[in-house]
């Protein structure tokens, strides 16, 4: 978590760092700070709560210069507080840094007994402390930044700013994500790609290890031991407009409408629909020797995973486990060569699921991924990737990157069954083409965006919601519930509608909404004996039912409707309207769609 961003050339640094941290505010919005050059050496502006605070605090005391670092912040290691914020300044250099220093209170000690004082709670601070002092030292700004990474223990993306060296910013990564944005004689460096849009589209993903310098449009990188390392530089085919809002009130909204586009990316160029088949560029894993699969994932990603293991099992007949990332990796899961392990991640900074990735690896599986950004940590840790094409996903509450996630696996499972022979040529055809119709399905659904926006207006004011499905749509019911937490603060849960009876039927009464997915497949009767259920014990139901259907409406009190399709592809169109419908839930309670509380994207420490 956290956002960092500098910036060297001709430009006005304090606009590109503050344009820059406003696209990675979704990585942490506690706090925020920058650092830039001037002549009388660095200036320093540092404000508690959302970016605008800063930005009001430099119109109060305006600043400008060619050279800066800039940090917004989602606190580990001390509270939110001004104090806290980075960047953290020591004697003429300045540090902002996106992790965690395991060995902070030790090196702190050690630090405060030879005479440092420290002025803030956090880690960070470790760090302008162990730089400042080897710039003192005499070692130049790059060997210092070196020299302190090696006592440190952790992950970081860190850069540094020294008034010794000014026009230059040093930067280090250590299992954090950093990437380079290479323009004409200047360069910006960040977290993540959307910042640098504006500036240039040519970039370079920094790998662990690496130590870059850059200096208006010269950019070095070395290796902890200060050997060159020679980096490959990339085109971004994303647009600076692609990470903007474009009309809608928040980036949440926007995504849900571009699922339909999204999901289309996803497909195009993977299925040959005329041959009934499914192309995949570069995979040459022997599926033959595989015995097991493992899905690992955290938090939406997780529920697209679970969704995976009733695809694989029925696509390809190969025993499919789910774990949670964080748990995966501190059990001792039963994984070995003949295990294949599919780790999915929008970011591809997971921590936890970085680190289980590498408990398989370690194990002897061969891992491949499903992840929306290239070039992350995740694509360079795993034997092969599925990109998928949902484009910069910027809003917290994830909505495409999952629906491309469950394109994926959908896609994936399908290329299994085709080379391994457990699917037949007619089927595969058959579901491609199911495949195909999606996006316009999808489109339906969000013509009908008005009708869910009033039933938010009708059940905002309920505490409590409970989520039920069935089947391949269990999974979709712990979505819709976590998506409805996340931005409104509601309370809900998602359950398997068959474990209803044994414990959480003792919750409905007429305070519980309850949401039940009942599309038309083989869980469908018993679906609707649990909405009877809970019909008779007063709650009220929402049902998300397939078009035509004209059973569930006796026990349901509000519908909402999604077009037929393979059961295989329902998760993807009920996953719509819930997503629609947790988002106007939220906007009406007016919680912060944009910045939900304690909440961060890309959750990079463990
Ligand atoms: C919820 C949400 C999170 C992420 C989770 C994993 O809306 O966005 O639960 O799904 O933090 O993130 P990735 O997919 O980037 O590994």
């Amino acid at each position: 978590m956290c956002g960092i961003v500098g910036y060297t050339g001709s430009r006005d640094a304090v606009d590109v760092l503050l344009s820059g941290l406003q696209k990675l505010e979704y990585r942490g919005y506690d706090s925020a700070g920058i650092a830039v050059m001037k002549d009388a050496g660095i200036e320093l502006r540092r404000s508690v709560g959302k970016l605008n605070n800063l930005t009001m605090e430099i119109l109060k005391r305006p600043l400008s210069a060619h050279t800066g670092i800039g940090h917004t912040r989602w606190a580990t290691h001390g509270r939110p507080s001004e104090q806290n914020a980075h960047p953290h300044m020591e004697g003429g250099v300045a540090v902002v840094h996106n992790g965690i220093i395991e060995n902070y209170l030790v090196l702190k000690d050690e630090l405060k007994a030879s005479g440092a004082v420290f002025k803030s709670e956090t880690d960070t601070e470790i760090l302008s402390h162990l730089i400042q002092r080897a710039t003192a030292e005499g070692l130049c700004l790059a060997d210092a930044v070196r020299s302190a990474v090696k006592r440190i223990k952790g992950t970081f993306a860190l850069l540094a700013l020294s008034e010794k060296e000014p026009g230059t910013i040093i930067g280090a990564r250590l299992e954090c994500p950093m990437i380079v944005g290479v323009g004409e004689n200047e360069t910006i460096i960040s977290s993540d790609i959307p910042a640098i849009l504006d500036v240039t589209r040519k970039a370079i993903f920094l790998h662990d290890g690496d130590i870059v310098s850059i200096t208006g449009g010269e950019v070095e990188i070395t290796d902890f031991e200060g050997h060159a390392v020679d980096r490959k530089e990339t085109n971004i085919n994303w647009s600076p407009v692609m990470a903007e809002k474009g009309g809608y009130r928040h980036f949440m909204l926007k995504e849900i409408f571009e699922q339909p586009r999204a999901v289309t990316d996803t497909f195009r160029g993977q299925v040959l629909e005329e041959k009934g088949e499914v192309f995949f560029d570069g995979f040459d894993i022997d599926l033959s020797s595989v015995k097991r699969i493992y899905i690992i994932a955290c938090g939406t990603s997780w529920h697209a995973a679970l969704t995976g293991k009733y695809i694989f099992e029925d696509f390809c007949s190969i025993p499919t486990e789910v774990d949670l990332a964080s748990e995966f990796r501190y059990r001792n899961p039963l994984v070995g060569e003949s295990t294949l392990v599919i780790a999915i991640s929008q970011s591809g900074e997971t921590a936890d699921t970085l680190a289980a990735v590498k408990e398989a690896k370690r194990k002897g599986a061969t891992v491949i991924s499903i992840c929306n950004v290239m070039e992350s940590s995740l694509t360079r840790e795993t034997d092969w990737t599925f990109m998928t094409h949902a484009g910069p996903e910027i809003g917290v509450a994830s909505t495409k990157a999952f629906t491309t996630q469950l394109t994926a696996l959908y896609l994936l499972a399908l290329y299994f069954g085709q080379t391994l022979g457990t699917l037949d040529a007619g089927r595969i055809k058959e579901l491609i083409q199911e495949l195909i119709k999606i996006p316009k399905k999808i489109e339906t659904i969000l013509d009908s965006a008005d009708y869910i926006e009033a039933l938010a207006r009708r059940y905002f004011h309920y505490r409590d919601f409970i989520y039920i499905g069935r089947g391949i749509n269990f999974p979709i019911a712990l979505e819709g519930a976590l998506k409805l937490k996340e931005i409104s603060y509601i309370h809900a849960e998602g359950y398997a509608a068959g474990e209803m009876k044994h414990g959480p039927i003792a919750l409905i009464d007429e305070e519980m909404p309850v949401v039940a997915i009942a599309p038309r497949d083989a869980t469908y009767p018993k679906m609707l004996g649990n909405m009877e259920e809970v019909h008779a014990r007063l709650g009220s139901i929402i049902a998300v039912v397939s078009e035509g259907d004209t059973e569930a409406s006796t026990r349901a009190d509000d519908l909402i409707t999604i077009p037929v399709t393979s059961v295989y592809l329902t998760p993807i169109l009920v996953t719509v309207p819930l997503q629609v419908l947790a988002y106007h839930i939220a906007v009406q309670k007016g919680t912060d769609v944009a910045q939900p509380r304690n909440l961060a994207k890309s959750v990079t420490v463990e």
